[in-house]
């Protein structure tokens, strides 16, 4: 009994002209909409990952879920067994699969698909000390955009990071992948480090939700990008020490943040991976600029 993907996020915001043109400058299409939301995706995906609804403020409207096969009928018991009930489909949202919410009040949909994953990219071919992979062949990147190839997690701020865990655990089938004391948690459905995290704040609200890109120089060259936009500074570059990845944070018109990460841990789902509790110091990174003030600020609670 498990949800086996992240399929999308939905934002409400109070103007969707903005929301779009920041999702395009960090790298997202368009998609195709039927209905009111503005939908968008990375380019070599067919399906959307990001839509945007009309609100007063910016909120999350809902998550979305895969579960494919006989695993949306086990989803649909584990939700029963847990007291859990189903409820409508919020007005304008998506047609299809189960519709819940977390112990947050957060709109939850679990749908019948697997998740769709980009084309490989050809390997890297970087050089380091006894190991030459790139020979009589210039190596920096010329003419190169950011182009996010996939979500990748999405991290919500709660008033109770281990009510939260319990739910997408024990009733949706997540798996704990390492944690910071009460701070911050990472869970994952997919061979993802996470694709669902959690930090802790006096409410709920929607913190960044991340794309993954080819290397550490697309992080770069999409962080200036967004700069030259207009886009006030995000944080990063910099490393994660939960998950691992290379980063950079852009800041969005709402307070909140997409992230561009590269080089994520890689837990395949039968391994001897043991979820660790890592010291406050460790909880957000290893190397990078200072962290900014705004970064754990929960706009939604102004
Ligand atoms: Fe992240």
């Amino acid at each position: 009994m498990a949800v086996r993907a992240l399929l999308h996020y939905a934002l409400e915001v109070p103007d969707q002209s903005i929301g779009e043109k920041f999702y395009r400058h960090f790298g997202l299409v368009d998609a195709p909409s039927r209905d009111n939301a503005v939908r968008m995706r990375p380019a070599r995906l067919t399906r959307e990952t990001v839509l945007l609804y009309p609100g007063q403020r910016k909120r999350l409207h809902h998550l979305a879920f895969g579960a494919p096969g006989d695993e949306m009928q086990a989803v649909r018991e584990s939700l029963a067994g847990a007291g859990v009930r189903e409820m409508d489909t919020p007005s304008g949202a998506p047609d299809g699969g189960i519709w819940v919410r977390d112990p947050d009040g957060h709109a939850v949909n679990i749908r019948p698909e697997g998740r769709e994953l980009p084309p490989a990219d050809p390997p890297l071919t970087l050089n380091s000390p006894g190991h030459i992979a790139r020979v009589a062949e210039r190596g920096c990147p010329e003419g190169l955009e950011a182009r996010p190839r996939r979500l990748g997690h999405v991290l919500l701020f709660t008033p109770d990071p281990d009510r939260q865990i319990d739910f997408y655990t024990r009733v949706l089938g997540m798996r704990l992948s390492d944690r910071s004391r009460s701070i911050v948690a990472f869970l994952r459905c997919t061979t993802d480090h996470h694709n669902l995290a959690f930090l802790a704040s006096k409410g709920p609200g929607f913190h960044h939700a991340s794309f993954e890109v080819g290397s550490i120089d697309e992080i770069a060259v999409g962080a200036q990008r967004m700069l030259d936009a207009g886009c006030p500074p995000g944080w990063g570059v910099g490393r994660h020490v939960i998950g691992s990845n290379f980063f950079y944070y852009a800041r969005d018109p709402w307070g909140s943040f997409a992230e561009y990460f590269h080089d994520l841990d890689h837990i395949p789902e039968h391994c001897a991976w043991e979820p660790r509790d890592f010291p406050e110091q460790d909880a957000l990174y290893r190397w990078g600029p200072p962290l900014p003030e705004y970064f754990g600020h929960n706009t939604e609670l102004d």
